[in-house]
């Protein structure tokens, strides 16, 4: 065997059987959607779809969605993810069949001490959580915390105010305000604590919240390439959530709940106590439909916080980005204010729900701007929808932002059109 260079007969075997089975799994997954007869980009060794025509994921949604249409399959890696736009399928999707095929969302499994919160939660476990989340946020219960709002709009102005006041800023990074005012908002109607993060930059909740969702890329990459390791990589308890600002929030609401625990703290209206009130520590089956148990309220008071403050900060952001550009919307806005509002009097929870054209405003914003670019969810079993067969634990992806730009549905989807 000398006409074999370097290694033996038998390594070379072992390294070529490496290369095939490396290049096998590679690809392993691709196919799927040609074999349904659903369109979709030329996956890559590994790499599957991602980025095919644009480097940022929700434009390339908006390339895929010119090129193929309302439904194309895509590999997320080698993930086959099946896009889905048709506003008909997401009824079906989203609605009607939420509650049989379409309840999960992707669960990564790599969660950390996340794995009981509402987002990540599945089928009934998510059911439950869900049904304990919601009683805090009916328009009794915000009415609620809207005296909490107004404080922390008012200490809003005011910093405002000085950055423009102050001769020496040029330049206002308008997130470095909504984001601790997002902030300062959700931990006081959470658990009615005043951060005042918005007079502190470098509190670390606001570093924490914003490390949260972004996740390790070595990470993502790996169990994405070669998900056979999950079980492993979660015994060696990886998480994709970053550990040190999991582990921050998880303190300081213990710590509030011990000290709440305590004292007269016990009566307050926030969400915590919600959670609390119900709360039993029953096991198993009786616990259905019972409270949240110690682990469970932790985890969705961390989640809410960061659910919250990102999604909120990104659009008053967006909010504040689009006015700007488009001075006779914010003059017809501002008539609208000065007439729910005369004389500039204090803003009040039943005038601002009135508010017509604010929230075209608004909504016309998260249109351009949607803060979450995409949707999933997974397929409990395998399903026909209007005719495309869907198979067990796909995923479907909804590309939001590329439906919210879909030209049939929103003519000039490009342009700021509250009146829409
Ligand atoms: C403009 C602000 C917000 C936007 C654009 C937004 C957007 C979203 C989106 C797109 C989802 C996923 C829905 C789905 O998969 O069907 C979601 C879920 C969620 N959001 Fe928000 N959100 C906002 C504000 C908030 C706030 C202020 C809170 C908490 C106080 C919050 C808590 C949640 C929770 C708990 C879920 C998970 C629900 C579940 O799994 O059942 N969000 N949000």
């Amino acid at each position: 065997m000398g006409f074999l260079p370097f290694f033996s007969f038998e390594t070379w075997i072992l390294l070529i059987s490496f290369v095939f089975i490396f290049v096998l799994y590679g690809h392993w997954t691709f196919g799927v959607f040609e074999k349904l007869g659903i369109p979709g980009p030329k996956p890559m060794m590994y790499w599957g779809t991602v980025n095919r025509y644009n480097q940022v994921y929700y434009l390339d949604d908006n390339e895929c969605a010119k090129k193929y249409g309302r439904v194309w399959g895509s590999y997320e890696l080698r993930r086959p993810m099946l896009a889905v736009m048709d506003p008909e399928m997401l009824k079906i999707i989203l609605v009607k069949e939420c509650f049989t095929f379409f309840t999960n969302r992707r669960n990564f499994r790599l969660n950390g001490d996340l794995y009981d919160a509402v987002n990540v939660a599945e089928d009934d476990q998510w059911r439950r959580i869900r049904n304990h989340v919601t009683p805090s946020f009916t328009s009794g219960r915000i009415k609620e915390m809207f005296s909490i709002m107004q404080h922390h709009s008012h200490k809003l102005l005011v910093r405002l105010q000085s950055k423009m006041d102050n001769k020496e800023v040029k330049v206002i990074t308008i997130k470095d305000i909504f984001g601790p005012y997002s902030m300062d908002v959700m931990a006081n109607c959470v658990f009615s604590v005043d951060l005042d993060s918005i007079n502190e930059p470098s509190n670390p909740f606001i570093t924490h919240a914003s490390k949260i969702l972004r996740f390790p890329v070595p990470l993502f990459l790996f169990q994405g390439c070669f998900p056979i390791f999950l079980p492993l990589l979660e015994l060696l308890g990886l998480s994709l959530f970053p550990k040190s600002s999991t582990t921050f929030f998880r303190a300081v609401v213990e710590k509030i709940r011990a000290e709440r625990n305590e004292s007269s703290r016990k009566n307050l209206a926030d969400i915590l106590q919600n959670f609390i009130n119900y709360q039993t520590n029953k096991l198993g089956k009786e616990r259905e439909n019972q409270g949240l148990n110690d682990h469970e309220i932790l985890s969705q008071v961390t989640m809410l916080l960061f659910a919250g403050y990102e999604t909120s900060a990104t659009t008053l952001a967006f909010l504040a980005y689009t006015l700007a550009r488009h001075p006779e919307v914010m003059k017809r806005l501002q008539q609208e204010i000065d007439l729910t509002f005369p004389q500039k009097g204090p803003v009040q929870y039943d005038g601002l729900m009135q508010m017509e054209y604010l929230s075209s405003v608004v909504d016309e914003c998260l249109r351009l701007y949607p803060p979450a670019a995409r949707l999933e969810r997974m397929t409990k079993e395998t399903v026909k929808v209007k005719g495309i067969t869907i198979p067990k634990n796909m995923i479907v992806m909804i590309p939001v932002y590329a439906l919210h730009r879909d030209p049939e549905l929103w003519p000039d989807p490009e342009e700021f059109k509250p009146d829409r």
